[in-house]
């Protein structure tokens, strides 16, 4: 059986934009600008996409490319009969790591949509908004029945298959979402007030600085571009031999880092206009927004227009890390599609339902210190996907032959290769050494 492609450019480009921007980019970004310190932090964030992430993105892509594989094999491909291919085991235990948690925001998120929407047309209530988001999260139902709404739908797209499936609903989502969020920024640069929030995304304070900040900057870049656990590797494996990869890197890299500009630039000006703090941590947007839309006029229909965002930008995240175990379920097991998505959705949910009580039910229930859904989610993204990405660059810097890596750079030959160079060189030194410093420093701290 000839195994699925993405179509073209265009295809591929939507599907990695769709993967890479995210609740990362609408949720995570925002808050953690929030709490540590505003601009100084993006500046670091900036830099890490720019030196680290996007070379790292490129050698997945090559790695996934070249093997046409999901990205456990495609490490037994390339280094047979070694402890490599411990790199793509672990990459899909980070994608379950994730999806235990991810799903759950996207569970809220369904919830608050269908409540925006029933409540288009009242008057809200400000004092009900405060106390909404504890009671949904605390709920013991609630929260799991929309996370496997969520789930499912979430299943349904990529049981289609990659061009038929994730290409087909990234294409018809991407765009509208693009639009949506500059509508939505818009409206938040022009409330009176915003500028204190715009000066804080753009001012720079260092004295905010500290290791734990610069490794919050490093796992969100990661964690914002999809990277460090096989996710590029297995979208890598569906793009078409004649497509270049360095400017899908490139382009990916630049779509997403807009994004979480554009959402920072739509969040922070509104929490600031309303004199909210902005270190409320995961439940910002929850909190937060429900009550600034409260007070704008038409924000019933912003309210609706913004977790219709939140909703399709998780989706289409979300399918790229059930991709990545499906596709090794699929080819290891050689079971067919729906029968692998089925199973894996039903190990999700039954994760995914236990960090969704991890505020309510499961409040005392604490791993290493942090509730399971904290636990879930600074695991992958704090430690397995830094952790995946240093492995990832010392590969393919230091173990896969040169010519190999040039070649899939330049597709055999035909493309110019002009920054093939600079790229050999980071991810032979520069990303390792720095991801090192970072991990070293935190563990001597
Ligand atoms: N990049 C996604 C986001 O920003 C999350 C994600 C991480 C998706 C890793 C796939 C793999 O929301």
């Amino acid at each position: 059986m000839s195994r699925d492609e993405f179509s073209g450019f265009f295809g591929v480009l939507v599907a990695t934009v769709g993967s890479a921007v995210g609740l990362g980019n609408l949720w995570r970004f925002p808050y953690l600008v929030g709490q540590n310190g505003g601009a100084a932090f993006i500046l670091i964030y900036l830099a890490f996409v720019l030196i680290i992430c996007l070379p790292i993105a490129i050698s997945e892509f090559i790695i996934g490319r070249k093997t046409r594989a999901n990205t456990v094999r495609a490490f037994q491909i390339l280094a047979p009969k070694t402890a490599w291919s411990g790199i793509g085991i672990v990459g899909v235990l980070a994608a379950f790591s994730i999806l235990a948690f991810y799903t759950v925001v996207g569970g809220w998120t369904l919830d608050y949509l269908v409540r925006s929407v029933i409540h288009i047309f009242a008057k809200p209530d400000i004092s009900a908004l405060e106390s909404q988001f504890t009671t949904m999260v605390t709920s013991p139902v609630r929260p799991i029945v929309w996370t496997v709404v969520f789930m499912v739908v979430c299943a349904l797209i990529v049981m289609c298959g990659i061009k038929k499936g994730i290409e087909k609903y990234s294409r018809i989502m991407m765009p509208f979402l693009f639009l949506m969020i500059v509508i939505l920024m818009v409206r938040s640069v022009t409330l009176p007030g915003a500028s204190e929030g715009i000066s804080f995304l753009i001012k720079p304070d260092f004295s905010k600085i500290n290791t734990s900040v610069v490794l919050a900057a490093l796992g969100q870049a990661f964690f914002s571009l999809s990277l460090g656990m096989g996710c590029l590797i297995t979208y890598g494996s569906y793009v078409p031999n004649k497509e270049n990869l360095t400017k899908l890197s490139f382009t990916t890299a630049l779509s997403d880092t807009l994004f979480a500009m554009l959402a920072g630039l739509a969040i922070m000006p509104a929490v600031f206009a309303f004199g909210i703090s902005p270190q409320e941590g995961p439940g910002l947007v929850f909190i937060v927004l429900p009550r600034i839309f409260a007070q704008i006029p038409m924000g019933n229909v912003f309210a609706v227009m913004f977790f219709v965002i939140l909703l399709i930008a998780a989706i289409t995240s979300v399918i790229s890390l059930l991709e990545v175990v499906t596709a090794y379920v699929t080819e290891k097991l050689k079971l067919k599609r729906t029968v692998a998505v089925a199973g894996i959705t039903v190990i999700v949910t039954v994760f995914a339902s236990l960090s969704s009580l991890s505020q309510g039910v499961l409040k005392n229930v604490t791993v290493f210190g942090k509730s399971i859904f904290d636990f879930f989610d600074y695991l992958s993204a704090n430690i397995l996907l830094p952790l995946g990405g240093l492995s990832i660059v010392i590969f393919v810097g230091w173990y896969m032959k040169k010519s190999l890596v040039y070649q899939e750079f330049t597709n055999q030959g035909t493309l110019k290769g002009t920054l093939f160079r600079t790229y050999y060189f980071i991810i032979r030194y520069i990303a390792p050494v720095a991801i090192a410093i970072v991990f070293i420093d935190l563990i001597l701290r």
